[in-house]
């Protein structure tokens, strides 16, 4: 299939396909990040309570001049706030100064203390029911709600109980961390899949790959296009290139049509060439139910 330039949520709501990604981008950086994506065609930013950049990605959202019907914006409820979502998401709205969030993600199933540590007492579950029943009571402040980092493992559970189907599951998904059985799972429920780190992250070895390089010389574009191109060219999938450097912000966001051949060519990178950027044991819960982290 040609590449797409935004997906449908289940909540009939559209996401733009590529937006920009903050995590590990810098108060001080990202400000101009924000608005030098928007001013230059981005429509999709992504970020977190727990990233600790909302005031500063609020603030380059409003230098942009773009109106905020025009931008699709997320941002997470952190771990340490799963106790109390409600003060959490009026935190978030008053950061980003913002009367709403188009996608609001349970950040990981996983509760932590302030001090880092595994909350064990409180359950992922009942934070997910505060918001859903926060989406209910306030379509005003929440376009849609959803997940990131969920196995298919904890998504089952979810889905066994759920009112309100995540519209997205946002988790670590590239060419060596491809993640084939929450990709079919998330698919098979009409939960949109957003991938995090598509270029590997800092210093990401994918930007080297052979693969990766030898099909962006053929199109004469950059690795990073190759890419930010595979997911843009799989069904119900969006995809997150963080940049807080003026050239690379522009140039991700030129995307190509792959071949099928080049897409199941960049998959195979997997067999040989596995990692994740972010492995889910620094939260305490361990693997969090994903095969490759058992
Ligand atoms: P920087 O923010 O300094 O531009 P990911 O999107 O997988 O999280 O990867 C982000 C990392 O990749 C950051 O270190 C970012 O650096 C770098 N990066 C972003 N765009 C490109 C690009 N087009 N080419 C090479 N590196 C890039």
């Amino acid at each position: 299939m040609p590449a797409t330039t935004s997906v449908t949520l289940n909540t009939g709501a559209v996401m733009p396909t590529v937006g920009l990604g903050t995590w590990k981008s810098k108060p001080g950086q990202v400000e101009h990040a924000v608005e030098f994506a928007l001013k230059n065609g981005y429509k999709h930013i992504d970020t977190a309570a727990g990233y600790q950049n909302e005031t500063e990605v609020g603030q380059g959202i409003k230098a942009s001049g773009l109106p905020r019907e025009q931008i699709f914006l997320t941002t997470k409820l952190d771990n340490p706030d799963q106790r109390h979502p409600a003060k959490a998401l009026e935190a978030s709205l008053e950061k980003l100064d913002t009367p709403y969030l188009d996608l609001w993600l349970m950040h990981w199933p996983a509760p932590m203390t302030r001090d880092g540590q595994a909350d064990k007492e409180h359950d992922w579950l009942d934070t997910w029911k505060v918001m859903e029943s926060l989406y209910l009571a306030h379509p005003d402040k929440l376009k849609a709600i959803g997940v990131s980092n969920f196995s298919v493992e904890y998504l089952e559970r979810l889905l066994k109980v759920a009112r309100v189907v995540p519209a997205v599951n946002q988790i670590e998904l590239h060419p060596s961390c491809p993640q084939d059985d929450v990709v079919e799972y998330c698919q098979n429920n009409g939960i949109v899949l957003t991938a995090y780190s598509p270029l590997g992250s800092d210093n990401s070895p994918l930007l080297k790959n052979e693969t990766v390089t030898k099909i962006a010389a053929k199109y004469s574009v950059q690795p990073a296009n190759v890419l930010i191109s595979f997911h843009a060219n799989k069904p119900m999938r969006t995809v997150l290139p963080k940049s807080v450097t003026n050239e690379r912000i522009l140039n991700n966001a030129k995307i190509i049509d792959l071949t099928p051949e080049e897409i199941g060519e960049l998959h195979d990178i997997d067999k040989t060439h596995h990692f994740r950027a972010c492995h889910p044991s620094w939260t305490g819960f361990g693997s969090l139910g994903f095969p490759d982290c058992k």
